[in-house]
């Protein structure tokens, strides 16, 4: 048997910077109330949400990963040039082939950087950077960009109350780099396959062409509706508020921390409630400043960390070097949570 040499990266990864892109038109909720029978209060009370952004057509999934991509690797200090891969997650490229992570990679003036797409909702940025904090270690590449980018507006139906006012368009992305130290914590990542139904596609792709209006849902026109995401809501929201706070929990046990030890909780950014709720599972202390971005963008599914990671330094409210707990969780259902250095 031939003997294969391995290559051997640097002894651990960490966040060097971060970067994020939101679409220029704000959409309040008065809008999303043109289409359903709802109110300002109910959508504010059982969601937090104010406001979202929506992307208009130059505002493509590769225009805001680039903006957003631009950002990090400013912030991280170093040349496009130097980045090995870039790993996108989304589920919202409308493009099946190529993925949009080559597009993106050229565009950047990256050095013919590994590429490709990742599909994992809402848990995509998490699942992103454990695959990128591996790739360094094991000297794939000594910089990953990791991007999480989503148009959920051109997947919602703005007739069905129960999701029109929670999604909304946006890229985070950060640039992940080698270092001395352990600046990433272990990944809890998994998988409950037996629950995909809760959150979905209406209608798949091979259905949808058939355009037949007597099998596919149909609009107050009489019109087949685009595909849109759904989801149980109720279901959905029991399952992040019992099982995801273990699995917070159970990232910071890992990476040998308490509640105590943190400064920073950037849980998804789905819905206020969910969030106020694993912070009291959580026992998190006073001290501990929690994202709170999804009043004023929504969900985003995969950009929501990021995102919200970005304005929480940008404004302030959180440090370079502050300890965070992340944890993403959605469709699939998936979920990912880790202990990070913040950039
Ligand atoms: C979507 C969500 C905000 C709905 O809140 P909820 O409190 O669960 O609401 P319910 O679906 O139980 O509905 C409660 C009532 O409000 C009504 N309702 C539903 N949508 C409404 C709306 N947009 N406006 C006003 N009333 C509404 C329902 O008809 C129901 O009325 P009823 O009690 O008379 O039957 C919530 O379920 C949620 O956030 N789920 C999880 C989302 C999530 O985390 N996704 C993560 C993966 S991306």
């Amino acid at each position: 048997m031939a003997k294969i040499k391995a290559r051997k990266g640097a002894p651990y990864a960490r966040i060097l910077g971060v970067g994020g892109y939101r679409p220029v038109r704000v959409v309040p909720n008065e809008v999303i109330l043109e289409r359903i029978d709802s109110s300002d209060e109910w959508i504010r009370s059982r969601s937090g949400i104010e406001t979202r952004h929506w992307a208009n057509d130059e505002e493509t999934v590769a225009a805001m990963s680039i903006e957003a991509s631009g950002k990090a690797i400013a912030d991280a200090g170093i040349d496009a040039a130097q980045i090995g891969a870039v790993i996108v997650s989304t589920v919202s490229h409308f493009s099946q082939t190529p993925a949009v992570a080559t597009e993106i990679a050229d565009k950047l003036g990256t050095a013919k950087a590994a590429a490709f797409d990742i599909s994992a909702g809402c848990a995509g940025f998490g699942y992103g950077l454990t695959l990128a904090k591996g790739m360094i270690v094991d000297g794939s590449a000594e910089h990953v960009l990791v991007i999480g980018v989503e148009r959920l507006s051109d997947l919602t139906d703005l007739e069905d109350r129960a999701t029109a006012f929670l999604f909304g368009d946006g890229a985070g992305a950060v640039v992940v780099g080698p270092s001395q130290e352990p600046h990433i914590g272990p990944t809890i990542w998994g998988s409950e396959g037996d629950k995909s139904s809760t959150i979905k596609q209406t209608v798949p792709w091979d259905e949808f062409r058939s355009g037949d209006v007597s099998r596919l849902p149909v609009d107050s026109r009489g019109k087949v509706k685009f595909p849109a995401i759904t989801q149980e809501g109720q279901a959905v929201f029991r399952w992040a508020v019992f099982e995801m706070a273990k699995v917070a929990k159970e990232a910071l046990e890992a990476a040998g921390l308490t509640a105590d030890d943190l400064d920073v909780f950037i849980p998804h950014q789905a819905n206020e409630r969910i969030i106020d709720s694993m912070v009291k599972t959580l026992k998190l202390p006073e001290h501990v400043t929690v994202a709170r971005d999804v009043r004023t963008t929504g969900n985003t599914s995969a950009a929501s960390i990021p995102l919200a990671m970005e304005r929480l330094l940008a404004t302030g409210e959180a440090k370079s070097g502050d300890t965070a707990l992340v944890i993403g969780f959605g469709a699939g259902l998936v979920y990912a949570a880790t202990v990070v250095t913040l950039p």
